[in-house]
């Protein structure tokens, strides 16, 4: 492990007395190479960094309502209003981006900085030139642009009439989707059209720590989760079929993808039904070979709405025509991944609102984070790259996220073994046939952590959220990340010189 080859060339050194320069030169010679073409990058979110949350035309989202009506529900009752000023910032942004020498960088548009009534009657002509700007920014500098369409800030218009619960959300979407493709279509050749459904569905409408808080668990989240799946795919579509002729881009989905290991060897199927109902819900539908969602869910559903005393599933089923049109929707599937549960089965009595049968938890020996819930278990996004290799045919596969929590700091070498095992078991998994062509960073930069505020900080620059210019600093990860980047290697005892961040040539 990547972890330890610090200290077995402290214990030989010391203990064994090999000499120094012998082991470096064979821990060198064992250094993994990336793939030819691998595409490094890393990403942010539109919330979470751009602030100028009124600024030149653009209108309230979910967000923003969230943040001003119920500003305590975050754990420092902060808000984006501000963030990290990226709206005005977006030149520095780039900046950092040629300084880590990267492929791709992934960031979000703001549906009502494009579109304030949610449709397409008004396009405001300001957003757009936002937009252009960073583009045009990023292909000045050969970046490619990775563009995800939503990342949770629904207008608050169509929250009120019932958001991605209301069915009218799949053309709403798919409408503003199109004005998307029009404006950027051009320069954009990756696109995420939907990010975390997970994160939107069940802790959005079906839970209270997402906006918009509506805790209508196994009800709400059902029907959001049917909705986007079609939005998702009508949206594919009008790509696929009037876009992609022209620009020739790929279109996906960015799942939240956590790893479910089974406690012990007769908890597989448990853990197993863990990873249905969680990245399952939404990869099978567009993945699997049969298409809609996964049978052991459909079943579950079924069977506890009945003895609950619903007249019908509370999963909304789709029709046949639905479940045509959503299988086979992706060009590449999108991962978001961190972390890793242990799963057993369970009892769940029926007021308890939990449809799968099963328990999940992070044991407290495992290695933590600044966030309670991210613990680092790289073996697990080998597993999970290995479980979307057997059970959705091998799709290419973008890790559009992955990434570590600490507090404020520059000096941040637990992110620094994060990235360093968790991309080692990703050569591990690319070794043994698993088609992954990207990585990307989360995050960037610091920024709003959704209901955990500015608490903890996952950039690889640190942003100083205390001056009017949002300073941003690169942290000792950004240099080490800079330099796998740059060798396309990954050497596990690199030490950075962190005193002058550089552009490299040809950046
Ligand atoms: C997933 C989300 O897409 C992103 O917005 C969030 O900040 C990170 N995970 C870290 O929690």
């Amino acid at each position: 492990m990547l972890l330890n080859l610090k200290c077995v060339l402290f214990l030989a050194v010391t203990y064994f007395g090999l000499s120094n320069t012998k082991i470096i030169n064979e821990v060198k010679q064992s250094i993994r190479k990336f793939p030819d073409g691998f595409s490094f990058g890393a990403a942010t979110a539109s919330y979470q960094i751009e602030g100028a949350w009124n600024a030149d035309g653009k209108t309230e989202t979910i967000w923003d309502h969230l943040t001003h009506n119920n500003p305590c529900s975050v754990k420092d009752c902060s808000n984006g209003d501000i963030a990290a000023n990226s709206y005005n910032l977006f030149k520095r942004d780039v900046e950092m981006i040629r300084e880590l020498g990267l492929d791709h960088y992934r960031f979000s548009l703001s549906w009502t900085r494009i579109l304030p009534t949610g449709f397409p009657d008004k396009i405001n002509e300001a957003g757009v030139q936002y937009y252009n700007n960073l583009i045009n920014e990023m292909i000045k500098y050969n970046i490619k642009p990775m563009v995800t369409l939503y990342h949770w800030e629904l207008p608050q218009k169509l929250q009120e009439m019932g958001g991605w619960a209301n069915p009218h959300v799949t053309d709403w979407f798919a409408d503003y989707a199109r004005v998307v493709f029009e404006q950027f279509g051009d320069r954009v050749k990756y696109w995420i059209t939907i990010n975390e459904p997970y994160q939107i569905c069940n802790a959005g409408y079906g839970s209270t720590t997402k906006a918009p808080q509506l805790n209508l668990k196994g009800i709400a989240d059902y029907m959001c989760a049917k909705n986007l799946l079609v939005a998702h795919a009508k949206t594919y579509h009008i790509y696929n079929n009037e876009f992609k002729p022209k620009y020739g881009g790929v279109v996906g989905m960015s799942m939240s993808a956590q790893w479910y290991e089974p406690e012990s060897e007769e908890q597989v199927e448990a853990a197993n039904e863990a990873m249905h109902f969680g990245i399952g819900q939404y990869a099978h539908p567009i993945f699997a070979k049969e298409g809609d969602f996964p049978q052991i869910m459909k079943e579950k559903v079924s069977a506890k709405s009945a003895a609950q005393g619903y007249y019908r599933s509370r999963l909304v089923e789709f029709t046949e025509e639905e479940v045509n049109m959503i299988r086979g929707s992706s060009d590449f599937i999108g991962l978001n991944h961190y972390t890793t549960y242990l799963s057993y089965r369970s009892n769940v009595t029926l007021e308890e609102k939990q449809d799968s049968d099963v328990t999940s938890y992070q044991p407290n020996s495992w290695p933590g984070s600044a966030s309670e819930w991210l613990k680092q278990i790289p073996w697990g996004l080998h597993k999970l790259l290995t479980y979307v290799k057997h059970n959705y045919d091998n799709p290419m596969v973008i890790i559009t996220e992955n990434g570590f929590s600490t507090l404020s700091g520059l000096e941040d070498d637990d992110r620094i073994s994060f990235y360093r095992e968790y991309l080692n078991a990703m050569l591990d998994a690319i070794e043994e046939g698993c088609n992954v062509a990207g990585y990307t960073a989360w995050s960037l930069m610091d920024n709003f952590e959704w209901l955990e505020g500015y608490t903890v900080r996952f950039g690889l620059y640190e942003v100083d959220f205390t001056t009017a210019n949002r300073t941003r600093t690169p942290r000792k990860s950004a240099f080490v990340y800079k330099e796998i980047v740059r060798s396309r290697a990954l050497d596990p005892i690199y030490e950075p010189n962190t005193k002058v961040m550089t552009i490299d040539e040809g950046h």
